[in-house]
């Protein structure tokens, strides 16, 4: 059991939840993150750990809601409880002194890329970090992000706010006016494939966080399985962070499609259509 303590709207369909969790929040790192179930009849939904403190055992974690569990775990509210929390699981993310480090974090990718940026620029990089949204009205952090980066730039797709495009066009012109040492990116995978497809040319070290479906997190179902380097990886137990010049992006975002017929239905029982 987990009670949520802690409920804010930051975006758009997006909530972030503050959760009692002490075991957790003791031994998570950035990049790691949690699998939860709301109640008996729940799926078990992975989300990355946004935030965390070691003193009053709270983690953060911040939520999209796309479909039925996330519509689901959107509507608690402060007090409830969350029927079984996992974590934290995964890998952490590899935190050493790089040297000029550009953090890119895209929609709901903004929040577990900013406990990266922050811990990154604590071991003593320079951050520069790209977050970017459809609209302005899916933009949030961006004063969190702020304070750990050394330059900040924002795009929206449609120019709602700050630079009109996607990231990847920031990525390039810096990519070009000075030499990157690593490049991290968590967002949606078309993103990440871009992202990697814009740092290959220039040969920096590209790191991405992907998102397969999940089920048990612990290495055993396989439904997670993704490829790398032509090899067959579990995301929940070798990432969820991979070398983004090897991921099969393709391969990723058909397999997040298996089972979108299942999803539509189960989100429409779920709103009584
Ligand atoms: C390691 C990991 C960390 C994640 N961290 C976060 C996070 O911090 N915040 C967050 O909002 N989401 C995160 N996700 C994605 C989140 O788990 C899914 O959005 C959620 O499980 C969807 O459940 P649902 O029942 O609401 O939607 P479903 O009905 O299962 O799916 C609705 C729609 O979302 C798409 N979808 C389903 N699963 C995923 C997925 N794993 N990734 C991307 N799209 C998916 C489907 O293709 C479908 O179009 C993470 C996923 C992984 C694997
Ligand atoms: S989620 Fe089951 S093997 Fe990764």
């Amino acid at each position: 059991m987990a009670r949520t303590i802690k409920k804010e709207q930051l975006a758009t369909n997006t909530k972030l939840f503050d959760l009692e969790a002490p075991l957790i929040a003791k031994k998570c790192l950035p990049g790691q993150f949690v699998i939860l179930r709301i109640d008996e009849q729940g799926e078990r939904i992975p989300l990355t750990i946004a935030d965390y403190n070691r003193e009053n055992g709270i983690i953060t974690i911040v939520v999209q809601e796309v479909g039925k569990s996330t519509y689901q775990l959107g509507k608690l509210e402060v007090g409830d409880e969350i029927l079984d929390l996992i974590g934290p699981l995964g890998n952490p993310s590899e935190i050493e002194n790089f040297g000029t480090v550009i953090c890119v974090g895209g929609g709901v990718g903004i929040a577990p890329i900013y406990p990266i940026a922050r811990a990154l620029k604590e071991k003593g990089n320079r951050i520069i970090s790209i977050i970017g949204a459809r609209s302005k009205d899916l933009l949030f952090w961006e004063q969190k992000v702020k304070e750990v980066s050394d330059e900040l730039l924002i795009t929206t797709d449609d120019g709602s706010y700050r630079r009109k495009g996607v990231v990847t066009e920031p990525l390039k012109e810096i990519l070009e006016r000075e030499k990157i040492d690593r490049v991290i990116a968590i967002g949606p995978p078309i993103m990440m494939k871009f992202v990697a497809k814009t740092t290959q040319p220039f040969k920096v070290k590209t790191i991405v966080s992907l998102n397969p479906i999940m089920v048990d997190g612990t290495g055993m179902c396989g439904a997670c399985r993704c490829s790398v380097g032509g090899k067959t990886k579990f995301a929940c137990v070798d990432g969820p962070e991979f070398d983004a010049h090897l991921v099969d992006f393709d391969l990723l975002m058909n397999r997040l499609k298996v089972y979108l017929d299942e999803e539509k239905n189960a989100l429409e029982r779920y709103q009584g259509k």
